[in-house]
């Protein structure tokens, strides 16, 4: 193997740890077959149909890889979940959506390194038995959807797609889908249905898993870019050994998009847990911007509940041990602390705010995205979030009351598992979170001649029950 340089600027960090990224800004890299197969591309493809298709599952069961689109879903038991017999067509799906703000790690992968996804997509198609895959990519990628055209005539003409890969008896074809340009088309039940050309409204779950009843109703594997990129190096060193890197229950490496208030925004791929917010946000990124101190960060994409970086969680880190009490920079990047945090690690991005932003702002730009993007199936969200992103205008206009914040976090909670699809949290956790931890600056920017000092305590109460008696999140199993 070659050493690997990187262009001058855009080396990666010392801390960092390079598999799905390896090839990303390097010295004399190029998106070709030529260059991607002369550094033992394809190995991994011919590897894994030496196997049985079960194998291939177990092994990426074994090496325990979270789906890297969101949720962080185990992605051999979501293969796992194809009804056993089945006589249906199954069809894998990748999800080049890449819609959660915050997020740009996926259009690299297809850029600068589309065989690398193309032979997870095969080893995949090969694993749960698809003979027909979908590449969907949204319509503001335009080059990498060109680039990765390319690169499957390139990968067809070689014989590692198509008919009779690698001289055996599977074949398969690869298909690019450009979506339309909807927030929504990230969902993967709303994708299904835009892929099958009717507007992307989200399926309910159950019954509609996509593994049981996806595309045209039959079995369908939805996994993210850089998920089907990991089940490439899971073969070529194996589950297990895979599985001992990052954490325990949080395996792997992941690419984190950093953007916002740091010295040096960026992507940055890591060992999951190994690393640590304040590694991150110092070592890694930089630090604040000259003289400003950090305020807060939503660890996962604009839907994560956001943290505040002078507070202390009380959190098992590692996961499996006590509980103990640790400070923001102490906590690791990984799924379940994030979750234990009380919010979540998501698609990876890392948005950053220092001690300049107001966060009525910040919130405003949010419900304002999230009010744009609702499809309008469901009541709840459609016009939740339209009132919220109302409310917020007013609270940024200054001319919002302490009871508008009220009932602005009564909107979020009755939206909050109570929507068809995971939307319904994503445009509801970002407010939830904000009035948790910055009621008091909120507040502040409230005009004070109001209602609010004194309450109705009817109203009081009723907003206290909706809160308490949500659903939990996830418990119409999104996945
Ligand atoms: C509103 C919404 C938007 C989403 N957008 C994306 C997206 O852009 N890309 C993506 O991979 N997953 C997205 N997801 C998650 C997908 O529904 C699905 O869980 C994911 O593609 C599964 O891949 P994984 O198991 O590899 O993570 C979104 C989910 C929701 C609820
Ligand atoms: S939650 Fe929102 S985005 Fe999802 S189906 Fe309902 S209206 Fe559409």
């Amino acid at each position: 193997m070659p050493k690997v340089t990187y262009i001058e600027g855009k080396e990666p960090h010392e801390l960092e740890r390079r598999l799905i990224f390896r090839n990303i800004d390097r010295k004399g890299w190029n998106a070709s077959l030529k260059k991607y197969v002369s550094e033992g591309g394809y190995e991994s493809l011919e590897k894994s149909l030496r196997m049985e298709p079960g194998e291939v599952t177990q092994e990426v069961k074994e090496s325990g890889l979270r789906g890297r689109g969101g949720a962080g879903f185990p992605t051999g038991v979501k293969w796992g979940f194809i009804p056993p017999g089945n006589k249906k067509p199954v069809y894998l799906i990748c999800n080049c959506d890449e819609s959660e703000p915050g997020t740009f790690k996926d259009r690299y992968i297809v850029h600068q390194d589309p065989h690398q996804l193309i032979e997870g997509m095969v080893i995949s198609c090969f694993a749960v038995g698809a003979k027909l895959a979908y590449i969907y990519i949204r319509e503001e990628f335009p080059e990498a959807a060109e680039i990765v055209e390319k690169a499957i005539k390139e990968a067809k003409k070689a014989g590692f797609l198509g008919k009779n890969i690698c001289g055996t008896d599977f074949s398969c074809e690869f298909y690019v889908h450009r979506g339309a340009g909807a927030y929504i088309c990230g969902e993967e039940t709303g994708l299904i249905e835009s892929l099958e050309g009717k507007r992307p409204y989200p399926r309910i779950k159950p019954p509609y898993f996509p593994a049981a009843m996806g595309l045209y109703m039959c079995p369908t594997i939805v996994n993210n870019v850089e998920t089907l990129c990991h089940v490439k190096h899971i073969i070529e060193m194996g589950g297990k050994a895979y599985a001992d890197i990052g954490t325990q229950r949080n395996t792997g490496t992941r690419i984190l998009c950093v953007s916002g208030d740091v010295k040096k925004p960026g992507y940055y791929e890591i060992e999951v847990g190994k690393m640590t917010m304040g590694e991150l946000l110092y070592d890694v990124c930089g630090g604040p911007l000259e003289g400003r101190t950090f305020k807060a960060v939503i660890p996962g994409g604009s839907s994560a509940k956001i943290l505040r970086c002078s507070d202390t969680y009380n959190v098992s880190s590692p996961p499996g041990s006590d509980k103990r009490e640790i400070t923001f920079d102490d906590i690791p990047l990984d799924f379940d602390t994030m979750a234990a945090c009380g919010s979540m690690a998501g698609s990876g991005g890392v948005i950053v705010m220092d001690d300049s932003r107001r966060m009525s702002w910040v919130l405003n730009n949010i419900n304002e995205f999230y009010a744009h993007e609702s499809c309008g199936q469901c009541t709840p969200c459609r016009e939740g979030s339209t009132w919220m992103k109302k409310i917020t205008d007013r609270l940024v206009e200054g001319k919002a009351t302490p009871a508008d914040l009220d009932t602005l976090e009564s909107v979020a909670y009755q939206i909050d598992g109570r929507t068809i699809c995971a939307f319904g949290e994503a445009c509801s956790w970002p407010v939830e979170g904000m009035i948790d931890k910055f009621r008091d600056e909120l507040v502040a920017e409230t005009a004070k001649d109001d209602v609010a000092i004194n309450r109705n305590p009817e109203q009081e109460a009723q907003r206290r029950y909706l809160k308490e008696a949500r659903a939990p999140a996830g418990s119409s199993a999104r996945i």
